[in-house]
């Protein structure tokens, strides 16, 4: 059992935690990910090692609560347990020889891409940030971003905060007016990865994607995170999550994304009545 050291709760969607972890915590590095299961009947979800406090034994995650699993662990409190809590899986993220990057994070994306700038910041490289949110109120890790950035960009769709528009306008903007990236990394929806990827390639800045596919027992044997890459199938849980932007086949990845859509909306309503009748 693994231990809630710590709960804040960032906007209306998204919670941080702190894990009692001491061995994950060692070991942990940006890019990496553990798969957890809230209860001993739970589904195992996987979640970005957001951070690791080596000293103190605990692994950090931010997740946004969008179906059961992250709605029942949402539920528990500081000094709450959770079942199970593996990790480091996936492969770190490559820094050797970057000087200046760019990172791109959309939406809970954002979590994900923080712990790789502030590796990037912490190697002396150049960071430049840009964060994209629907609106004000889901605006997350701004003074995180901020001191890991050399340059920070902040977007809303709706104008409400930052500038307007999409992640992908400040960085074509970046690459016309001729800022020399070693390496652009997109974090967020698929989409989104998937058209900052069309916005690098004509400027040829190598890209890389982090993949979020369904992942099951993280190990490589099962088969549910597989995606194709450069022609090849490739599993994320253990040739990733990390990948060579211009050879993901994005519009696989999107139609494999919604393969269990009508179970997971059903586990959703199961979860959300549950907890509706345990606060009445
Ligand atoms: C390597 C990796 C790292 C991730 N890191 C984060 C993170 O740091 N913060 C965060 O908020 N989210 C992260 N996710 C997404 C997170 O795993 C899903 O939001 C979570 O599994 C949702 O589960 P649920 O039961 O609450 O929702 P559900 O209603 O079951 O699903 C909602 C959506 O979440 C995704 N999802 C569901 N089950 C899984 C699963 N077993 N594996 C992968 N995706 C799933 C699907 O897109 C699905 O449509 C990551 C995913 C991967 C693959
Ligand atoms: S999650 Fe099973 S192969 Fe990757």
């Amino acid at each position: 059992m693994y231990k809630i050291a710590k709960k804040r709760v960032l906007n209306p969607t998204v919670t941080m935690m702190d894990i009692e972890a001491p061995l994950v915590a060692k070991k942990g590095k940006a890019g990496q990910f553990i798969i957890l299961r809230v209860d001993k009947d739970g589904e195992r979800i996987p979640l970005t090692i957001a951070g690791c406090d080596v000293e103190n034994g605990t692994v950090k995650i931010i997740f946004q609560v969008v179906g059961a699993t992250t709605m029942a662990l949402n539920q528990k409190n500081e000094g709450d347990y959770i079942e199970d809590f593996v990790g480091p899986l996936g492969c770190p993220t490559k820094t050797d020889g970057v000087k200046k990057v760019c990172i791109v994070g959309g939406g809970v994306g954002c979590a994900i891409a923080l712990p790789v700038a502030q590796e990037f910041h912490k190697l002396g490289a150049e960071v430049h940030s840009i964060v994209g949110f629907r609106n004000k109120d889901l605006v997350i890790l701004e003074d995180e971003f901020k001191a890991c950035s050399d340059k920070l960009t902040i977007m809303t769709d709706d104008g409400s905060y930052g500038r307007h528009g999409v992640v992908t306008l400040p960085l074509k903007e970046a690459l016309e007016s001729g800022e020399k990236y070693d390496e652009v990394i997109a974090i967020g929806p698929v989409i989104m990865m998937k058209f900052v990827v069309a916005t690098t390639r004509p400027f040829n800045v190598p890209t890389t994607v982090s993949m979020n596919p369904i992942m099951i027992d993280g190990t490589g044997m099962c088969g549910g995170c597989r995606l194709t890459v450069g022609g090849k199938t490739k599993f994320a849980c253990v040739d990733g999550p990390d990948f060579n932007g211009f050879e993901v086949d994005f519009d696989e990845a999107m139609e494999r994304s919604t393969m269990y859509s009508d179970f997971e909306r059903h586990e959703r309503e199961e979860t959300c009545n549950l907890f509706r009748q345990e606060v009445k």
